[in-house]
């Protein structure tokens, strides 16, 4: 089964932002609406699902959002956020989960994904919420943009399939971290 790594933010004081865009990487929060995806060009089964979550309110919360870094003519990164539903019976009713994050290949190792994640950390944090970000053990450089803005490792799991399916199936934490003074603190 592959792991999945459950990491997760709840203190500021553990938030390690990244440095700034610099000038050619404008940052765009978008709402999950059709039209706003559709002309970003921004529509996948991905997108389509949290627009339908959190239109048909199925979501925990209202907050969802997309992150896009763009110089104009190019979407080069983008990251989800967006609030727990039945699959992630981990989440609390507040929480908030990264997902999606992606750079085009084009652009990679440059730091977009972080400097990403940590402007969409940057609007979405409240008090007492944790942010969380699942990846798999598999992708040392989705963990490295986890562990540089400050994410810990809550624990390790996968997905339990439902129905025979994994794909209606809920995230698990098997083997929980010990937790760390910072996440206690909230
Ligand atoms: C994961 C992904 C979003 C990272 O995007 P990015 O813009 O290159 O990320 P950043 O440049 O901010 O950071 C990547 C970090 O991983 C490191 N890295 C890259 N490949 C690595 C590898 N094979 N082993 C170890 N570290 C690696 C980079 O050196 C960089 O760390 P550094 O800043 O300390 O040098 C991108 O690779 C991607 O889109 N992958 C496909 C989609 C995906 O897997 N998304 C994650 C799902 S949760």
């Amino acid at each position: 089964m592959n792991e999945i790594l459950f990491y997760g933010l709840t203190s500021r004081s553990c938030f390690r932002p990244q440095r700034s865009l610099g000038v050619r990487w404008r940052a765009e929060f978008i709402l999950p609406r059709i039209s706003s995806l559709a002309s970003k060009r921004l529509v996948s089964k991905f997108s389509l699902g949290c627009w339908a979550l959190h239109t048909t309110k199925q979501f925990a919360n209202q907050d969802c959002g997309l992150l896009t870094l763009s110089d104009g003519r190019v979407i080069a990164s983008y990251c989800w956020a967006h609030p727990g539903f039945f699959r992630y019976p981990f989440m609390a009713t507040q929480d908030l989960q990264v997902g999606k994050v992606f750079t085009h290949p084009d652009y990679r190792g440059n730091g977009l994904a972080a400097a990403g994640v940590s402007e969409l950390v940057h609007r979405c944090t409240r008090p007492g919420r944790t942010i969380w970000y699942l990846t798999s053990k598999e992708n040392p450089a989705s963990i490295r943009v986890a562990e540089k803005l400050g994410f810990e490792l809550r624990g390790r799991g996968g997905i339990r399939a439902r129905w025979g399916t994994q794909a209606l199936g809920g995230y698990e934490i098997n083997i929980a971290e010990p937790p760390s003074r910072s996440h206690l603190a909230g």
